[in-house]
């Protein structure tokens, strides 16, 4: 039940309408019997600086943020952590006595997901995309000791700006390329991360961007995509008998490491998990 003592933590971004975040937030708060709740609040860009300096006016603790305000926001907070500062987007604030802190939990959750079936360190990675997701991803597949990154995207000229906006901040191994390359690239890797929107619904019939004949067995590969849950892209995969991790894990993780941003408390994930099954 919502009393005067309930803490208030939420999204915001523009739409918010069909985000999953409250029901996966709500029913962790729920199962832990944590006096929170999660509220969506849909922000027009002209007001992002308002929402950001009133929200701890409103006694509210912490939110997540999503497009179009993951990067506005930056300059209205008092602190970032390090991967939302090498990012540069942010998608989870923490306000208290000393201000509003910055984090980026969309890349901590897409490594925490493939760790579920393989560590990161030391292995060969590849990524299609080179957009918010894949920015995210790509910093923190860096900051987690991967052994090389290479960036394939359909507009080779923006995989290149992220692979040289990297290389200015960290000393990495990193390449990049346009999807010609892609099917050579794969032969030699570890991981292959998709961080298009191919595949996703209404167009679940998309082609995938690479097919079973251009993978091997022993990849792992995780379309960032989770509806449908698996997709067009983890089907290919199997056919070659590779791990497939779905973008739902992403999605839960990144969500599970705000959690504990806000509360202190490591978040059920797997009632975090059943919340989104259910909305699916
Ligand atoms: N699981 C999660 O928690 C999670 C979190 C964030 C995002 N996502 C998903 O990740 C995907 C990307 O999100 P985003 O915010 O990074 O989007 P974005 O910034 O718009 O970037 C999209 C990227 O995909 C490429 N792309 C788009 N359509 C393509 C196609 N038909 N074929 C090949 N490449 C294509 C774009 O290439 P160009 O540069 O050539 O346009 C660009 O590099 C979305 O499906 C989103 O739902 C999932």
């Amino acid at each position: 039940m919502i009393t005067g003592k309930t803490a208030v933590v939420g999204l915001i971004g523009n739409p918010v309408g069909h985000s999953l975040s409250p029901p996966m937030h709500n029913a962790a708060f729920e199962f832990l019997g944590l006096d929170y709740v999660y509220v969506p609040f849909q922000v027009e860009n002209a007001l992002i600086e308002d929402a950001i300096k009133g929200a701890p006016s409103l006694n509210i603790r912490g939110l997540n943020v999503t497009i179009p305000h993951k990067t506005s926001v930056l300059k209205y907070l008092t602190a970032l952590d390090k991967p939302a500062e090498l990012i540069g987007a942010v998608n989870t604030i923490k306000f208290d006595e000393k201000g509003s802190k910055g984090y980026n939990t969309d890349g901590i959750g897409a490594i925490r997901a493939l760790e579920e079936v393989t560590p990161v360190k030391d292995k060969n990675v590849v990524m299609v995309g080179a957009g918010g997701a894949a920015r995210a991803v790509a910093f923190q597949l860096m900051l987690s000791g991967v052994e090389s990154l290479m960036i394939i995207n359909r507009t080779p000229e923006k995989a290149q700006r992220l692979q040289q906006d990297i290389e200015m901040k960290l000393e990495v191994n990193i390449s990049s390329g346009g999807l010609e390359n892609l099917r050579s690239a794969v032969s030699n890797a570890d991981i292959l991360i998709d961080t298009t929107p191919r595949g996703m619904y209404p167009h679940a019939d998309d082609h995938p961007v690479l097919s079973a004949d251009m993978m091997h067995g022993d990849l792992v590969v995780n379309d960032l995509v989770y509806n449908p849950l698996e997709t067009v892209l983890l089907k290919e995969a199997e056919k070659v008998g590779a791990k497939t991790v779905s973008g739902l894990k992403m999605l839960i993780y990144q969500g599970a490491e705000a959690f504990k941003i806000w509360t202190g408390k490591e978040a059920p994930v797997d009632v975090m998990e059943r919340a989104l099954l259910n909305v699916l």
